[in-house]
């Protein structure tokens, strides 16, 4: 691995991060969602070097994002009606569609299988970064393998300064990870929860949508699902009644940092929050973090996905 002066890029330099991508090079990029950790689709070596820096399984794919529908199907085929109908309602923003992949790009990208996720990010920067750029970008969140993710260019930094050339300076507002739907079986099937909820995707269809739960032993579909995700390295401890979590942190034994906006002294409990507060967690030394989840975080799905990953509950 090369060591690097790792430099910040601006908006008005974007030129200076297409033409790293475009030399082969990784590159962190913000997008609504959270930081991804960028390289050209059609570079094995720079696909390679993402797989390295994380830590990642090979198994586990990679999203290609675009900025105009006119990209899906040199990296698609059989495009499904489907795919059109969602992008023209929900592109450019946080949803990813799985489909089908063209032949000709590479099985490092897809892990292996015969499809590929695409999505369009709703963010200047982003999409000025892949237009410059021309080629679609695979980017999964710019994070280590297993830790939270990234939702400021600080948190690349703790993880890639160094082993990157550069990370785009830009704000994620979302803060949680883009929706993540599989169009392969002729409906939709919701592989990852985000911020773009079932309700939403049944409303714009008027359809009931499924939702992939992995059992024990089945087949899985979604390869990023059976890793443990977004942890800190404090232990996080999940209660849903605030009284219970009172009574639990009256008398601390361990460093603990509280995550649920009603208690005094604790961080909000939001999507955009969630990763930063898990970082920080871990940068002041905490040793546990204890999260309330009330009936508001209850019925954020996304938001529930990750607690239940990080705390493994
Ligand atoms: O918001 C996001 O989606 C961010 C930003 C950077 O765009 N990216 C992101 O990528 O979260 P990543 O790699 O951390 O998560 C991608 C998820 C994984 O769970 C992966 O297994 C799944 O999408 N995935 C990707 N391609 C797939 C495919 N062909 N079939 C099934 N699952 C796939
Ligand atoms: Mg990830």
């Amino acid at each position: 691995m090369n060591l690097y002066l790792t430099e910040l890029i601006y908006q008005k330099d974007l030129i200076k991060a297409a033409k790293l991508l475009l030399s082969r090079e990784v590159v962190a990029f913000p997008t609504e969602t959270v930081y991804g950790l960028g390289a050209s689709i059609f570079s094995e070596d720079a696909i390679r070097k993402i797989f390295t820096l994380k830590g990642r399984p090979s198994d586990n794919p990679l999203i290609a994002h675009i900025y105009d529908l006119a990209q899906v199907e040199k990296i698609a085929r059989g495009v499904p009606k489907l795919f059109y109908k969602l992008a023209e309602r929900f592109a450019p923003g946080p949803l990813t569609m799985i489909i089908p992949k063209a032949a000709s790009i590479s099985p490092l990208v897809s892990g292996g299988l015969d499809s590929i996720a695409i999505r369009m990010p709703g963010h200047e920067i982003a999409l000025e970064l892949l237009k410059l750029v021309e080629e679609p970008l695979v980017a999964p969140s710019a994070n280590l393998s297993g830790k939270p993710s990234s939702t400021e260019a600080s948190h690349v930094l703790e993880d890639f300064g160094g082993k990157i050339p550069a990370v785009v300076v830009g704000e994620t507002s979302i803060g949680i990870e883009s929706t993540v739907v599989s169009l392969l079986n002729g409906n939709v099937t919701i592989m990852r929860p985000g911020s773009i909820s079932k309700e939403v995707l049944e409303e714009f269809l008027q359809e009931k949508i499924l939702v992939h739960k992995p059992k024990q032993g089945e087949v899985v579909l979604s390869p990023g699902l059976k890793y443990r995700h977004y942890a800190p390295n404090a232990k996080v401890t999940v209660f849903f009644d605030l009284e219970e979590a009172k009574e639990y942190c009256k008398n601390p034994r361990k460093k603990q940092i509280l995550c649920n906006g009603h208690l005094d002294g604790s961080l909000p409990l939001t999507s955009r929050s969630f990763y930063a507060n898990l970082r920080m967690a871990d940068r002041l030394g905490m040793e546990e973090v204890v999260i309330v989840c009330d009936a508001n975080v209850q019925a954020n799905a996304g938001l529930m996905n990750r607690i239940e990953k990080a705390s493994g509950i």
